[in-house]
């Protein structure tokens, strides 16, 4: 058995249907925890946990929209009754507009944030709840927000994504702290991943072009990979890795940190 080894955790994944989200599920089950995924696609995120469950792990989908309160006790709820406890929270669920300052549209940009920022926030404050002492978890745990390279660099057209992103690392330093001062025994991190080819992935780098950033996804991939030490874009293991590593005991003394994930871009 290693410290990197989560048997008899308690996983909830938001945004665990497809993407990032879902190699995040696969790989907590694969070190051993419990899963449920959480998402707005039923169907989708269904298909994924019964993959899940084939290869041998405990998985199970609920529906969650995180920007909604009776969403989050409800999925806490389900967690709790399917699983048998609640450990780990992955706050994954987020959405990207791509737009240039000049082009900024008010109700996309409030969606966004409602979605990156608040459903974040909520599922923290549901996750204390459940894991603090005397919750109904009441073991602790440790809680995973991912923020972005976004929150680390200036990309053009992306300047409320990076603020909301911007909005996790920090919500994240405080949650960190107010855990530690209360005593909950819930650590909370965050990762900024680079640019992953998932379905936003490649979305953005169709969204710069149609800005007129850049002559065609091709390129606009290829000036991130210029910017980029590693010298190739990010996969969807890399984050998931990450993440199985910050909700291990291998990480027991970091709490509060945000680590890059983006072969060194945000440098
Ligand atoms: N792909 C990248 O390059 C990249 C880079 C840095 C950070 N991120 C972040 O990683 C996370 C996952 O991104 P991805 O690339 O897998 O995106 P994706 O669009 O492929 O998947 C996002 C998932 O979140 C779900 N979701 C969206 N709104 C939701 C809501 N209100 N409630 C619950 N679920 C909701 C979607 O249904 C989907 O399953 C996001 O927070 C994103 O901002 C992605």
């Amino acid at each position: 058995m290693t410290t990197f080894d989560l048997t008899g955790r308690k996983a909830l994944v938001t945004g665990g249907a497809r993407g990032l989200g879902a190699g995040m599920a696969e790989a907590l089950a694969r070190a051993g925890a419990a899963v449920m995924i959480g998402d707005v696609l039923t169907s989708l995120g269904e298909e994924t946990a019964a993959k899940i469950a084939a290869s041998g792990a405990r998985a199970g989908f609920v529906k969650l929209d995180v920007t909604q309160e009776a969403d989050w006790v409800a999925a806490v709820d389900t967690t709790i009754e399917k699983l048998g406890g609640f450990d780990i929270l992955v706050n994954n669920a987020g959405i990207e507009v791509t737009a240039l300052v000049v082009d900024v549209e008010a109700a996309a940009l409030r969606r966004m944030l409602d979605v990156n920022i608040v459903g974040t926030l909520l599922g923290m404050k549901h996750a204390f709840r459940a894991m603090r002492p005397n919750g109904r978890a009441g073991k602790g745990g440790a809680v995973v927000n991912i923020a972005s390279v976004a929150a680390t660099i200036a990309f053009p057209a992306i300047a409320g994504y990076s603020a909301t992103k911007s909005a996790v690392d920090r919500l994240t330093r405080v949650a960190a702290m107010e855990s530690g001062k209360l005593g909950y025994g819930v650590r909370v991190n965050c990762i900024y991943p680079g640019l992953v080819p998932t379905e936003m992935g490649m979305k953005l780098a169709a969204d710069v072009v149609a800005a007129g950033l850049f002559a065609s996804p091709e390129a606009a991939v290829g000036a991130i990979i210029e910017q980029t030490p590693a010298g190739r874009l990010g996969e969807v293991a890399d984050m998931a890795d990450a993440v199985v590593f910050l909700c291990s005991d291998a990480s027991r003394f970091i709490t509060g940190a945000g680590l890059p994930v983006d072969g060194g871009m945000g440098m």
